[in-house]
């Protein structure tokens, strides 16, 4: 056989209908299972577990050994590329990523593109080490933030609510900003490109604040830096599939879809299951998009959502998944639970 034919994640994102969906879940290595608490502890940090190959392997197997998902994905974070260009990063308890901010063209001298595999070096020894440890019939996803939602930590300088500093440099100098964008393009080809050398079968794209823009510089911020990364990738990689995840952003995902030239589309929870079915589905595999906290308060309610997701977008080339990550809060025997109804489904 090959790689294709045994793996059920390859199979659904090369629009195939499988007799039960592949399933695998953001944020499943995380706080909410004891034994990565403990792993996070040897390492120390968050920054220093994120650049031991041996512990990050480590840390994404614990939910396949648990749960049995079809993809495992590598343990990284989106903010690794901003710290390999030079920008101080820190994760703080119950605050989040920190970091000095950017906020104009001055500011970009202090980044060094041409060094970051240096720093990000450990995360393409963890892909590696992956692609001979993980299950042979499990899908080894490699991730990058898109550059909107890498911007908006490195402008802002933290997780934000108004997204005032990043709006104001992005209305108000556009060329300015622009260079920024360029960057974080060229840095995440490279970045993704040498995790599909070492081994990535598939890679997805987080655009996890796209939603705050505007249709216009949505075009110009999202759909653009992305479609410029599916090229870059696709040139090195015809056959690579690539997942996007705008989240939030409604209808402009009929753009997006069309526009960037991802392969499949991951779906945030609050997307209309009918309507993706019927316009989103009809052109490319899709994923998504159970609440994720259906997950944390479980029973009934949980399995009820899940069911009707199954029996609207199973008749059509999907990977289960959430709507957005796991939070810290969900217990582990939910996503058991979960587990257990998806591999008893036939669709
Ligand atoms: O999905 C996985 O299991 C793989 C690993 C992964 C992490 N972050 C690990 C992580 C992935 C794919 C991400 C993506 C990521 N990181 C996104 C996009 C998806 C999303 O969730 O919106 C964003 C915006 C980030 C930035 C980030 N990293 C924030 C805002 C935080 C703090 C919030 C929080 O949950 O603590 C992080 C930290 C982070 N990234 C943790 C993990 C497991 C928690 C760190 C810890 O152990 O304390």
């Amino acid at each position: 056989m090959t790689k294709t034919e045994d793996k059920l994640m390859l199979r659904a994102l090369s629009g195939e209908i499988t007799t039960r969906p592949p399933f695998w879940l953001m944020r499943q290595a995380g706080r909410y299972l004891p034994e990565y608490r403990e792993t996070r502890a040897e390492a120390g940090n968050f920054l220093d577990l994120c650049y031991n190959p041996k512990l990050a392997e480590e840390v994404t197997l614990q939910p396949l050994r648990r749960y049995g998902m079809d993809a495992a994905i590598l343990f990284a974070d989106i903010l690794l590329i901003p710290h390999a260009l030079g920008q101080p990063l820190a994760y703080r308890e119950g605050e989040g990523p920190v970091l000095d901010p950017v906020r104009k063209r001055e500011d970009l001298k202090k980044l060094s593109p041409e060094f970051i595999h240096t720093t990000l070096e450990p995360v393409y020894e963890t892909v590696s080490r992956l692609s001979s440890s993980i299950p042979a019939d499990c899908t080894l996803i490699g991730f990058a933030g898109a550059p909107w939602t890498v911007a908006t930590y490195m402008v802002e300088g933290r997780g934000s609510k108004d997204y005032v500093n990043i709006k104001k440099w992005a209305y108000g100098d556009p060329e300015g900003f622009g260079l920024l964008m360029d960057m974080l393009v060229d840095s995440t080809i490279s970045y993704l490109a040498k995790q599909v050398e070492a081994g990535a079968e598939v890679v997805q794209i987080f655009d996890t604040w796209a939603g705050v823009l505007p249709d216009d510089v949505f075009h110009k911020w999202v759909i653009e830096p992305t479609k410029r990364i599916v090229e870059g990738l696709r040139h090195q990689f015809p056959e690579l599939p690539v997942i996007g995840f705008p989240k939030g952003v409604g209808g402009n995902i009929i753009d997006f879809v069309e526009e960037t030239g991802v392969t499949a589309v991951s779906l945030d929870t609050g997307t209309p299951l009918d309507w993706a079915a019927r316009e989103l589905q009809s052109r490319l595999p899709v994923q998504g998009n159970l609440d994720p906290i259906l997950l944390v308060s479980g029973g009934a309610a949980m399995e009820t959502r899940i069911h009707k997701i199954l029996d609207t977008l199973g008749k059509g080339p999907f990977i289960f998944n959430l709507g957005h990550g796991i939070i810290p809060q969900t217990p582990p025997e939910h996503v058991a639970e979960l587990s257990r109804i998806i591999r008893h489904r036939a669709t």
